[in-house]
């Protein structure tokens, strides 16, 4: 297939470039090429675009930046997916758009099914659910949910972390605030598999397991790297709580866990591999390439 892909210096769109160029032709559209807050270079790159799938990573994801900036962040991911998706639609190419856990608002303690309603709670995710919306406007499209991504393409809080407990720094991290990650390689994989299908609709694609916090996530970072010898002995991570982080100006959910279990029915998989099992590898892989 020929597949064009957004966002390809991100976390997301860096690993999808990178895996399915294996078996697919990529047109790799990065902000130089495609900027979604830019009208005319939106219509420019795709006047001169021609392809079967249209995956869509790039959005605006800064939480507070979309708080000062919330005309911006509906350009971008949601006025740019619209657009993009109408062309789609009369282009005869399927959509594939990215959103996020935090169109919900985190208010249930049950995990979240594709078809619960969203509720956002801050401008980066109203801005996401309005592309949702948009993107699902045109049939066959399909709009796959992730959280808290992590990867090699590029750092997230998990490295963070890594970096911080080798500096030796004091490490903290909230621990009232639960979700299940993503791994990278992981999503590419079964976005690689849905091709095959002609999935649409909503998707939650995060790994398996147990929900977890930033602090458990940072608890479990330090044990692996001391297990692997990267660190002599296993340091503390004090714990915040959300109200106590006045530099959050943006409401975070308290709760975004989504169940999986429609991506892993279409997957033909029982369960998805669990994120303890990609986290300790992506240490591992951390460790190897200091
Ligand atoms: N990261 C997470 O934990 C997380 C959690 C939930 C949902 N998501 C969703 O997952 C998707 C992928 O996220 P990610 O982690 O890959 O994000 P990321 O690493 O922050 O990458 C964002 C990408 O979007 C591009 N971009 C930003 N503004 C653009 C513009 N105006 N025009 C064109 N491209 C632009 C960036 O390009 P530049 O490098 O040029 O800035 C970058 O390639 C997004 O839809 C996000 O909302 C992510």
């Amino acid at each position: 297939m020929r597949i064009a892909i957004t966002g390809t210096t991100g976390r997301v769109g860096a690993s999808l470039a990178r895996l399915l160029a294996a078996r697919h032709e990529i047109i790799s559209l990065p902000r130089t090429v495609c900027d979604l807050a830019d009208p005319a270079s939106l219509n420019a790159a795709l006047s001169r675009l021609e392809c079967d799938v249209f995956i869509n990573p790039a959005a605006l994801t800064s939480l507070e930046a979309r708080e000062d900036d919330p005309r911006l962040a509906m350009r971008v991911n949601s006025a740019a997916p619209g657009k993009i998706a109408l062309w789609a639609a009369e282009h005869g190419a399927r959509m594939i758009h990215f959103s996020t856990d935090y169109v919900f608002g985190g208010e249930t303690t049950i995990p979240l099914t594709e078809d619960m309603a969203a509720r956002p709670v801050n401008a980066y995710g109203r801005s996401k659910l309005a592309g949702e919306l948009a993107v699902l406007a045109h049939p066959g499209n399909l709009v796959i949910r992730v959280s808290w991504v992590f990867g090699p393409e590029k750092p997230s809080f998990v490295d963070q972390i890594f970096d911080a407990a080798l500096a030796g720094h004091p490490l903290a991290a909230i621990a009232d605030k639960l979700s299940l990650p993503t791994s990278t390689p992981d999503l590419s994989h079964w976005v690689e598999a849905l091709l095959e299908t002609d999935a649409r609709g909503i998707l939650h694609a995060c790994n398996s397991g147990i929900p977890i916090s930033w602090h458990g996530l940072a608890e479990f970072v330090v044990r692996e790297m001391t297990v692997r010898g990267v660190l002599e002995s296993c340091p503390d991570v004090a714990e915040q709580i959300l109200a106590e982080m006045p530099m959050f100006r943006a409401r975070r959910p308290r709760f975004t866990v989504m169940d999986n279990h429609r991506l892993s029915a279409l997957l033909g998989q029982a369960a998805l591999r669990p994120w303890p099992e990609a986290l300790a590898e992506h240490v591992a892989l951390r460790g190897a390439s200091r």
